[in-house]
């Protein structure tokens, strides 16, 4: 092979890789607008699905521990009724979990945080609070639901 034959075929090698190259940078110009187009809506899809996998986490956490204070579904008990719609509508998520944490001292509501010697961790917790707050929407009226037994 002459070095002139070897140089050719250098050349085309090499012409060959950058078409590729040129077509495939098209080919991501063309495709990220697409990209940023759907990729709004995926990112809500997987929040609503993380929301329901963690309400369906939480329910089965409040039936383990809550239940028998407040209700099966929250209508109250020894405790407050959870599934009110004042109670929801007056506290955020953070006063939710905060108070499930710490819990009321001085009362049955007692902390449920590991970092005060309960047995729940701060993603259960939240998970709890997904699912109270899933509540919302059809909550019934329950202007006092610190005294659901009416005492
Ligand atoms: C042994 C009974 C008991 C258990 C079990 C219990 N609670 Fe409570 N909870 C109470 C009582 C009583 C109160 C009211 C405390 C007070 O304000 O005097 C309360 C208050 C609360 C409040 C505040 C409501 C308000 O009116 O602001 C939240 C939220 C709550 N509990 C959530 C939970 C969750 C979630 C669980 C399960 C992890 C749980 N509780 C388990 C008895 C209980």
């Amino acid at each position: 092979m002459s070095y002139r034959s070897a140089d050719e075929e250098l050349e085309r090698s090499t012409n060959r890789v950058m078409t590729i190259g040129v077509g495939l940078m098209i080919a991501m110009v063309a495709i990220f607008p697409l990209y940023r187009w759907f990729e709004p809506s995926n990112r809500d899809e997987a929040r609503a699905a993380n929301l329901e996998s963690l309400a369906h986490q939480g329910e089965e956490l409040f039936a383990l521990s809550c239940t028998s204070c407040h209700g099966t579904g929250g209508e109250g008990g020894i405790g407050p009724a959870l599934n009110s719609k004042q109670f929801l509508q007056s506290a955020t998520d953070e006063q939710i979990e905060l108070l499930i944490a710490v819990g009321v001292p001085g009362s049955a509501m007692s902390a449920y945080s590991l970092d005060f010697a309960g047995p729940l961790t701060s993603e259960q917790i939240r998970a709890i609070t997904v699912f109270l707050r899933s509540w919302e929407d059809d909550a019934p009226d329950v202007p006092d639901w610190r005294n659901p037994l009416g005492e």
